[in-house]
């Protein structure tokens, strides 16, 4: 099985490593007629290679990746929540403030990944000339329909107020701050008028991308994952944290893959990668790290589950450094250190298996959901 985590930085951009180039940005711009498509005119963006034909393989870290996601292909309702909707029901089970990170949770997650998939489909498929990277982003886009499934599915087996958790995004300040963060880099990407090809707009592009993967999938929901996890290693909400498990497990990889695609973005048009622009994503990071923390104060009001506020502070800045190293920034905040050393293991499958107790041999998906 891939280590997720660390999977992306190796035999992956460095050894497609090409030299910049200077031609006009025309997505999915054909070749010539008769004319076969030859690696050297692949580029992630800006290509002309006609986008149709899917090898010869430039970018097999991409397949792979698309691969790896196939294989670990799971549904909602695969996952028993009878034991979650017994808990939810009995007064005695949740205390107020564990029912109060159960529903935020929800809040902030029934929307987001719908703006992850409408950023994908609707923005960033269209400026990728990379067929292999266009194959995972397909792939991912239904990765992000399967969580708001997910999602929904908890919403619903719990019987929650709907009106409340699909409005939260509206409603509540911490999870609309979050929000307001992203939505201008998304519509950036989905303006059907934005276009790539000058050195401005291909900035814009990887700005897009280096937000959605690093701080939206690398940041934003990591406080949400942790809250929840934890809940399911305290023996409570133990379907719902099986589907995040699942999610989280998703969600590294996107990760990895947004940052293998803005490594391979950064080798094929290193004159994006300026000094200015290097310390204008520092502070998207810095801002992210905030506002997420304003997230887990709002969730956290006061210390729940052996959790409290202060203790995301500084999970989130040892996150942020790993994003910023992940694509050549320097570290952000000297000394972070991981007070969630299991969350990395959540990642990988392998280690604490049947820990939620789970009936996984009723999975229907086969080995990719084994969890031996
Ligand atoms: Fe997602
Ligand atoms: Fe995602």
């Amino acid at each position: 099985m891939l280590q997720f985590e660390d999977s992306n930085m190796t035999g992956t951009a460095g050894s497609n490593a090409v030299h910049p180039r200077t031609q006009p940005a025309i997505s999915g711009a054909s070749e010539p007629v008769g004319r076969r498509v030859r690696i050297e005119d692949k580029f992630v963006i800006n290509g002309k290679a006609d986008v149709n034909q899917l090898v010869p393989f430039k970018y097999k870290w991409a397949w792979d990746k698309y691969l790896a996601g196939c294989a670990n292909h799971w549904m909602p309702q695969e996952i028993n929540m009878s034991k979650d909707i017994a808990t939810w029901k009995d007064p005695t089970a949740l205390s107020e403030d564990e029912r109060l990170i159960v529903k935020r949770n929800l809040g902030f997650f029934v929307t987001a990944d719908s703006l992850a998939a409408n950023n994908i489909v609707l923005g960033t498929y269209r400026h990728i000339t990379a067929p292999e990277c266009r194959q995972y982003l397909l792939r991912q886009a239904f990765e992000e329909a399967i969580h708001t499934h997910a999602y929904q599915y908890i919403v619903e087996s719990l019987g929650l107020d709907e009106g409340e958790i699909f409005n939260a995004y509206h409603e509540i300040a911490s999870i609309r701050d979050k929000n307001d963060f992203l939505l201008p880099f998304i519509e950036t990407l989905t303006d059907p008028s934005f276009q790539t090809g000058t050195p401005e707009t291909d900035q814009k592009l990887l700005k897009g991308l280096i937000v959605f993967a690093c701080i939206m999938e690398g940041l934003f929901f990591y406080v949400g994952f942790a809250q929840i996890l934890v809940l399911g290693r305290q023996n409570k909400m133990t379907g719902a944290a099986e589907q995040y498990q699942y999610i989280l497990r998703d969600e590294s990889m996107h990760c990895n893959f947004g940052i293998d695609l803005i490594n391979q973005i950064k080798l094929e048009n290193p004159h994006l990668w300026t000094q200015s622009f290097c310390e204008e994503i520092r502070g998207l990071m810095s801002k992210g790290v905030e506002l997420e923390y304003r997230y887990a104060e709002d969730t956290m009001p006061r210390g729940v589950l052996g959790l409290n506020a202060p203790m995301f502070k500084e999970y989130l800045r040892f996150v942020a450094n790993r994003r910023c190293q992940q694509i050549g920034l320097d570290a952000l905040y000297e000394g972070a250190t991981n007070p969630f050393p299991w969350m990395s293991e959540m990642i990988d499958l392998k280690k604490e298996k049947n820990f939620f107790e789970t009936r996984v041999t009723e999975y229907q998906t086969g080995g990719a959901l084994n969890w031996d």
